[in-house]
């Protein structure tokens, strides 16, 4: 079909292939750590799809490793590249929202399932790295619940709940067994509700100006007032980019400047970080897991 690219049976070929200075890494997220590693030891930039690796560990190696070598270590966290979700940025940096109250993510389907990680896995690391982006900020604790049905080895539905700074709640629904497909995530703000539905092509953005806050400190009951706010409901033109190329541009341009993408490897590592306290709350039946810088620690396991 595109007779014009080349290609191999084996991987270390392109190791060895002086004329190849950057390698682009899309194999099932089991391979993501193994072969990222073998490739900036071989000196190629990397642009790897999320997860970047499946444990902390192997991602905090991968970060050190492209930082001795000075390549570009990049993570496909693609969502940072759309031009919806960078038009949010934009509002929530700007504060039409006003104060951020919570975060609520859907991405639910039949499928596609994958046999070599769990939907929380697939599809979580798309929410996460939204709600990371959209606040600039980490999760500081995770909970989560998910079940397996159809391969007892992976979950195929779960729900998580992230706590953020500033008291900022974040909640996810993946699953691969819902016929109601969703691909949405909405921020609610006092000022405003702001709601991406990548599924919707022409409203991909809608901005509810309507909110709900106190209009002023208050001292006793009596002087207690909520301030309704009503307004209108703005669709905002969304730039027609392709995020995938978005990202590739992205990658170019970091490589030929030495500058870090935006989605790099300290961004991945992250993101595995939160993944791997999600993934522990699951095995814990729910409970709540702390992230600190470098370690997940279940807070019921604390002294
Ligand atoms: N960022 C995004 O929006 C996004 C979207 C879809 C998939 N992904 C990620 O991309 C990755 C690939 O997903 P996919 O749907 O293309 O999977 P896929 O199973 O369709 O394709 C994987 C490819 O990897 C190849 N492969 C397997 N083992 C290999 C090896 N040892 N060496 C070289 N090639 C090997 C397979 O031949 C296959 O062509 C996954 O990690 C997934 O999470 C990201």
């Amino acid at each position: 079909m595109l007779p014009s690219i080349r290609t191999c049976q084996d991987f270390s070929e392109l190791l060895t292939d002086d004329k190849l200075d950057a390698l682009i890494i899309a194999v099932p997220a089991t391979l993501h750590y193994q072969l990222t590693k073998l490739a900036l030891n071989a000196g190629k930039h990397v642009l790897v799809e999320k997860p970047l690796a499946l444990q902390t560990g192997e991602a905090e190696e991968l970060v050190r490793l492209a930082e001795q070598s000075g390549k570009t270590l990049m993570v496909g966290h693609t969502f940072l590249y759309n031009p919806a979700v960078r038009k949010m940025k934009d509002h929530v940096d700007r504060g039409t929202l006003g104060k951020i109250y919570y975060m609520q993510a859907a991405r639910t389907h039949l499928g596609l399932i994958r046999t070599d990680v769990s939907a929380v896995w697939d599809l979580a690391p798309h929410d996460i790295s939204i709600f990371n982006y959209l606040l600039g900020k980490q999760p500081l604790r995770v909970s989560a619940v998910g079940m397996a049905h159809l391969n007892p080895k992976f979950e195929d539905v779960a729900f998580l709940s992230l706590v953020y700074p500033d008291q900022i709640l974040g909640n996810v629904h993946i699953s691969w067994v819902d016929s109601n497909k969703q691909r949405q995530v909405a921020i609610i703000g006092s000022k405003a509700r702001i709601f991406f539905d990548d599924l919707n092509l022409l409203e991909r953005l809608r901005i509810f100006e309507k909110g709900v806050s106190l209009d002023r400190p208050y001292e006793s009951f009596g002087e207690f007032q909520l301030l309704l706010r009503d307004g209108d409901i703005i669709s905002p033109k969304i730039d027609p980019e392709e995020p995938l190329r978005n990202v590739c541009l992205e990658f170019v341009r970091c490589i030929r400047t030495g500058e870090k993408p935006l989605a790099d490897g300290q961004n991945g590592l992250e993101l595995v970080r939160a993944m791997t306290a999600v993934q522990q709350s699951i095995a814990l039946g729910g409970a709540p897991v702390d992230l600190e810088v470098g370690v997940v620690k279940p807070v019921l396991q604390r002294p």
